[in-house]
C-alpha cells in the first residue's frame, strides 16, 4: 500500500485547522468505524472537535436500515448547507462527507440531492479514507463505493492505548462484516456486502491491544457474528466459540459479548461456550423478526417460529440464567392480525428481558418491496404500540426480578452526581451505584436495591464476596419452563 499521509499534511493540502465532527447513526458497528476512522484522521493530524460549528471536516456515519434514518441525513445535511455557507462567508472553508451504509446505497446521488457533500465514502473503503479527502482538498468531489478487494481491517491504522484508554474500559471489536442471508426485508447484504470474518490472528492482535490498555469488557461486532469463522492456530476450523475460548484466554478480559446473531447460526459449539465460559456474559440478542411461520417464510428467515423456541430451549439448558433479547419487525407485507397474534405469542413464551421493535418499512431494492399487500400504517402503528407494551411490561419484570439480589457490575463510568458511578450488570442493563462501590473498571458484588425506568438502583456499596447471594442469579424458576 502506498502511503499517503504525506499528500494530505495541512501545508499540501490548503487545510490548515484540523478539527473533524463526527456524528454516529445506527448501530454499534458504526460506532466503532466512526472510532477507526477517527482514528486514521489522528494520523493525519484531525483533531476530534464536538462542536460542529469549529469543524473543518463533518463527516456523518451513516445508517439504511429503515426509511427515517436515511431522511434524518438530509435533514442534517440541510442544517450542514447553513453551517457552510456561513463559514464560507467568513473565509472559512468547511469539508462534508457521508460515510456509512446510506453511502453505500445512494452513491453519486447523495451528492446530486446535497451539493453540500463534498465526499461519499462506503464502509469497505474506509481505508482509503486520507487519500479521498486529499482528493476533495484538490476539488474533486468524491464517491468512493466500490466493495474494496482489500481487507480493509489490514490496511486501517492500528488503535493505539491512548486512543483506546479514552473510550473507557469497554470496547467494541469487529469481527465479521456482511451479511448472506438475505432476508427480504432488509438492506445490509447490499449495503455491507457478502460476510467476511476477519482472521484470528488480527482479532487476537486487536484483542490484545485493547486488554493491555484497561478494557476489561469486549463486544465482538458482526452483522451476522454468529456466522463467523477461521482457523487456530494450528489450521482447524473453527467458528464463534472457539474465538470467544480464544478470547477469554486474554488475561484483563473479564467479561465477552457478541452481536448481532442469525438463530440459523447458533451451532453445537457456540450454545457450549455459553455454558464453559464464565466471561461469556449471560445476555444474548437473538432476532425473531416475526412469530409467524408464514410471515417468517416471506421474510427469508429459514426458521419456523417453534424452531427458535427449541434454540432457545438447548441455550437456556447449557446457562439457565441468560437473559435474552430480540428484534421484531411489525407490519411486513401481507402480515395479518392472525400472523400478529403468533407475534404476540411467542413474545409471551420467551419473556424478552429487552428488544427493540419497529414498523416494517420499505427499503428500495429489496424483495419485501415490490411484495403485494403492504400494511396500513395506522395498523402498524396500533400492533408496534400493543407488542411495545408487552415487551415493556416482560423488560421490567426481569429488571425487578433482580431486586435484592447480588449481581456483578461492571464499573464503566461517573454517575451524575460525584458520589455515584455507573456500570452495567451481566444482563447488559444500566447500574447506578455508589462511587465508594468501586473503581472504573472494578467488577463488584452489589444488592439490588430499587429498578429506575431503564436501570437498576445499587447504593449500598460493595457486598464482600463471602457474603454475596443468589450471585449473578436471576430467578431459580426458569423464566420460560424447558417443555
Ligand atoms: N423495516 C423495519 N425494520 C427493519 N429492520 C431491518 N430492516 C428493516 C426494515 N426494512 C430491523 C430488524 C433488524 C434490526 C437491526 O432492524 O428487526 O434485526
Ligand atoms: Fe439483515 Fe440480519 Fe437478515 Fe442479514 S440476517 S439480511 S443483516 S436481518
Amino acid at each position: 500500500m502506498t502511503d499517503t499521509t504525506a499528500a494530505t499534511r495541512p501545508d499540501e493540502t490548503g487545510i490548515n485547522t484540523r478539527k473533524v465532527f463526527i456524528k454516529t447513526y445506527g448501530c454499534q458497528m458504526n460506532v466503532y468505524d466512526s472510532q477507526r476512522m477517527g482514528d486514521a484522521l489522528a494520523r493525519d493530524g484531525y483533531e476530534p472537535t464536538e462542536v460542529i460549528e469549529d469543524a473543518d471536516l463533518v463527516l456523518l456515519n451513516t445508517c439504511h436500515i429503515r426509511e427515517r434514518a436515511a431522511e434524518k441525513i438530509y435533514s442534517e445535511l440541510g442544517r450542514i448547507k447553513l453551517l457552510k455557507a456561513e463559514k464560507a462567508e467568513r473565509g472559512v472553508e468547511m469539508r462534508v462527507a457521508v460515510a456509512g451504509c446510506v453511502a453505500q446505497a445512494e452513491g453519486q446521488e447523495i451528492i446530486d440531492r446535497a451539493p453540500v457533500v463534498d465526499l461519499v465514502i462506503g464502509p469497505q473503503t474506509y481505508h482509503r479514507l486520507p487519500e479521498a479527502l486529499a482528493r476533495v482538498a484538490r476539488g474533486d468531489k468524491v464517491v468512493e463505493t466500490d466493495y474494496a478487494v482489500e481487507d480493509k481491517f489490514r490496511h486501517l491504522p492500528k488503535v493505539t492505548a491512548p486512543q483506546i484508554r479514552t473510550r473507557g474500559v469497554t470496547a467494541f471489536l469487529t469481527v465479521q462484516e456482511g451479511c448472506d442471508k438475505f432476508c427480504t426485508f432488509c438492506v445490509v447484504p447490499y449495503t455491507r456486502g457478502s460476510e467476511v470474518s476477519r482472521p484470528l490472528a488480527q482479532i487476537m492482535g486487536e484483542a490484545r491491544a485493547l486488554a493491555a490498555a484497561g478494557v476489561r469488557e469486549v463486544t465482538l461486532l458482526g452483522q451476522n457474528v454468529n456466522a463467523w469463522s477461521g482457523q487456530d492456530e494450528a489450521g482447524r476450523d473453527i467458528g464463534l466459540g472457539g474465538l470467544l475460548r480464544a478470547l477469554a484466554e486474554i488475561p484483563g478480559f473479564a467479561r465477552l459479548r457478541y452481536t448481532t446473531s442469525h438463530p440459523r447460526d447458533m451451532d453445537d459449539d457456540l450454545i457450549a461456550a455459553h455454558r464453559d465460559l464464565p466471561a461469556l456474559m449471560p445476555y444474548l440478542h437473538l432476532p425473531v423478526q416475526s412469530g409467524s411461520d408464514r410471515i417468517l417464510k416471506a421474510m427469508n428467515r429459514r426458521h419456523t417460529g417453534a424452531d427458535y423456541l427449541r434454540l432457545l430451549d438447548r441455550i437456556r439448558q447449557a446457562r439457565p440464567d441468560i437473559a435474552l433479547s430480540g428484534d421484531f419487525i411489525v407490519g411486513f407485507p401481507g402480515e395479518t392480525d392472525a400472523d400478529f397474534e403468533d407475534t404476540m405469542k411467542l413474545v409471551s413464551e420467551v419473556r424478552y428481558a429487552s428488544a427493540f421493535s419497529f414498523k416494517y418499512s420499505a427499503r428500495p431494492g429489496t424483495p419485501g418491496a415490490t411484495m403485494d399487500d403492504h400494511v396500513d400504517e395506522a395498523v402498524k402503528s396500533e400492533r408496534l404500540q400493543r407488542l411495545q407494551a408487552l415487551l415493556r411490561e416482560h423488560q421490567v419484570d426481569f429488571a425487578e426480578s433482580l431486586v435484592g439480589r447480588d449481581i456483578d457490575v461492571l464499573v464503566e463510568k461517573p454517575g451524575r452526581y460525584p458520589h455515584q458511578r455507573v456500570g452495567r450488570s451481566p444482563f447488559l442493563q444500566p447500574v447506578v451505584l455508589d462511587a465508594a462501590a468501586g473503581e472504573i473498571g472494578d467488577i463488584v458484588t452489589v444488592r439490588i436495591e430499587s429498578t429506575l425506568p431503564n436501570s437498576l438502583l445499587a447504593t449500598g456499596g460493595a457486598v464482600p464476596a463471602a457474603e454475596a447471594r443468589h450471585r449473578n442469579a436471576v430467578p431459580a424458576e426458569p423464566i420460560r419452563k424447558i417443555a
